[in-house]
């Protein structure tokens, strides 16, 4: 396996190896690797010949109040994860490499209010314009054939499916369903945050989305009124629930039709842990 921390190195081999006739997959992290990473990655290799992962931990999808300094960095172990799975390349670059003129005032990409402004944008802000103006240059470096995504960040997926298909770039983007511990708990790097008893706890957002996509498929409660609910039961759990919404699965607008495919997302805090979790109905 090699690792590199030079866009241009990385440029240069992975254009090589696709004129050598290989599909290219690539899983974008930002390291703290656990298994949901290494299933994206067994995803990617399922479906292409070569594998790269970049490991970079993104300072502009992080708001001012985030957990940028402290989100886990754990370099060697990931490096020893990916090598254990025969990745063939790790990008690793520094803040310099990815943003050399800094952060600010470099210009951006911006998905639609639609998609980027309503759930997990309405809390962290600004959060998917960083996410797709990295998530823009990685692939600009890379080049991959395919990219995979884990489900778990359902609304980042979309996000990143309509940043494809409105800058027409010839990349397929693969979804891959969220991986859970024995009790439902959805994995997240920032599970490692949970104290004991609040580990104890976490696991009842699934729970809750769980009831709430029950309640949904017996078709006797309004949509909002079921939102509530669960954010109720959430509260009496110790949660502090940042919203529970019941949308539309393609677009995330409010469903208006009752033949429409649903998502249940949810965020909520639990001490200082902010989980996210979905469901689809
Ligand atoms: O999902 C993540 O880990 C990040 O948002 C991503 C896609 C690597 C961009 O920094």
């Amino acid at each position: 396996m090699q690792t590199l921390t030079s866009n241009w190195e990385v440029s240069a081999l992975v254009r090589q190896w696709q004129r050598d006739g290989e599909r290219i997959g690539f899983v974008p992290t930002m390291g703290n690797l656990h298994e949901g990473h290494l299933r994206l990655v067994k995803a990617a290799q399922q479906n292409t010949d070569r594998v790269v992962v970049s490991i970079y931990v993104n300072p502009m999808q992080f708001a001012p109040h985030e957990d940028l300094t402290n989100y886990p960095r754990t370099l060697d172990k990931d490096l020893q994860k990916l090598t254990a799975l025969n990745v063939e390349l790790v990008f690793t670059p520094s803040d310099e490499v990815m943003y050399p003129e800094g952060n600010t005032g470099c210009s951006y990409v911006e998905v639609p209010a639609q998609l980027t402004e309503g759930l997990e944008g309405a809390y962290r802000q600004h959060h998917f314009r960083g996410v797709a103006t990295v998530v823009t240059k990685l692939f600009n470096i890379v080049a991959p054939d395919v990219a995979v995504f884990g489900e778990k960040d359902f609304q980042q997926l979309l996000v990143i499916q309509q940043m494809v298909k409105d800058f027409n770039l010839p990349i397929e983007i693969m979804g891959e369903p969220t991986i859970r511990e024995g009790d439902g708990l959805a994995l997240s790097s920032r599970n490692q945050y949970l104290s004991k008893q609040e580990r104890v706890i976490a696991p009842k957002l699934y729970e809750v989305l769980s009831e709430t996509r029950e309640r949904i498929l017996m078709q006797n409660m309004d949509l909002t009124d079921l939102e509530q609910a669960a954010i109720m039961q959430l509260e009496q759990q110790g949660f502090t629930p940042d919203y529970v919404a019941i949308r539309e699965v393609a677009t995330l607008a409010e469903p208006d039709n009752p033949t429409d495919l649903l998502v249940i997302l949810a965020a909520a805090r639990l001490g200082q842990t902010r989980l996210i979790d979905n469901l689809r109905v």
